[in-house]
């Protein structure tokens, strides 16, 4: 037993050096607190600054857009730089364009589409863009991407974010790409798929009654939606050596949404 599990850790990530982006969030936060409680040192990036948490001993905060090939180059170079190596990638900014005019693709504004497929889908290309050369110069690495029941199915009359749904789909295949790519090189590539958690990004559904019902019959083991927490734990054991058989797996965190 290594000393992260006594404690009640998980092996293979104390001494480790990740970045959790989206950390400012409701997933991303819950993942940044479970890999620093496991032992490991984390870049924690968000656009928004005012939701980081302040940097410790254990955790650097970046206020960057992970879109961008400025913000995640940032980010692996504080990893490098300050933290000294980088083992561990979690992919969790991202979110919903209902408001820049996602919906049903007869609806969707190509503003709406661009947004979302940037926030989405390009960001999580850019960012583990940025951060393989050094995984692949290290002998390997964990890559952690955060997609969703609606990438693998659809959402009917209640979830018609048909670019959101395209963006987290195009999260799985890219991911699939990637995993049996860099494999040789020792890097892991892992998917989430999350149904309805109880995140900011989720209060509109959660409000409104008729989708909290439909969310209660779609996750019956949870009766409503999954926490941040439960998601992230998922996370960290992607992350962790006790995955390190598993590579370009789509593991859905729902409830039961996506066996129905
Ligand atoms: N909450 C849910 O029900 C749910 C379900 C399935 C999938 N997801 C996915 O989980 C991930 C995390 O979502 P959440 O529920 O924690 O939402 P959240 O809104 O609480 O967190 C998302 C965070 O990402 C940040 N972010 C977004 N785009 C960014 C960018 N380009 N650069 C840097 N930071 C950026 C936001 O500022 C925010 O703090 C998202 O990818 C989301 O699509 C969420």
């Amino acid at each position: 037993m290594t000393g992260a599990e006594g404690k009640g850790g998980i092996p293979g990530l104390a001494g480790r050096v990740a970045i959790v982006t989206g950390a400012g969030g409701g997933i991303g936060g819950a993942v940044a607190a479970r890999l620093v409680a496991a032992g490991a040192a984390v870049v924690a990036v968000d656009r928004d600054g005012a939701r980081l948490p302040p940097t410790s001993a254990a955790l650097v905060s970046l206020m960057a857009d992970v879109a961008t090939v400025a913000g995640c180059a940032a980010a692996v170079d504080l990893a490098l730089g300050r933290l000294g190596g980088l083992h561990v990638l979690v992919n969790a900014a991202g979110g919903s364009g209902r408001r820049s005019g996602d919906g049903p693709v007869h609806a969707c504004t190509d503003e709406g589409w661009d947004t979302v497929l940037d926030g989405n889908l390009r960001a999580v290309f850019r960012m583990c863009r940025a951060a393989l050369p050094a995984m692949v110069r290290a002998g390997g690495g964990a890559i952690v991407n955060v997609a969703s029941v609606l990438g693998l199915v659809g959402g009917g009359e209640l979830f018609a974010t048909h670019a959101y749904a395209a963006s987290k789909a195009g999260v799985v295949g890219l991911s699939r790409a990637m995993a049996t790519y860099y494999a040789p090189a020792g890097v892991r590539v892992n998917v989430l798929c999350p149904g309805l958690t109880d995140t900011p990004v989720a209060a509109r559904a959660l409000a409104d009654p008729p989708t909290a019902a439909h969310v209660a019959r779609m996750q019956p083991l949870l009766g409503g939606p999954a926490s941040p927490d439960q998601v992230a734990a998922a996370a960290e054991f992607l992350a962790s050596d006790r995955a390190s058989a598993i590579t370009g797996a789509v593991l859905p965190v729902d409830g039961g949404w996506t066996a129905q």
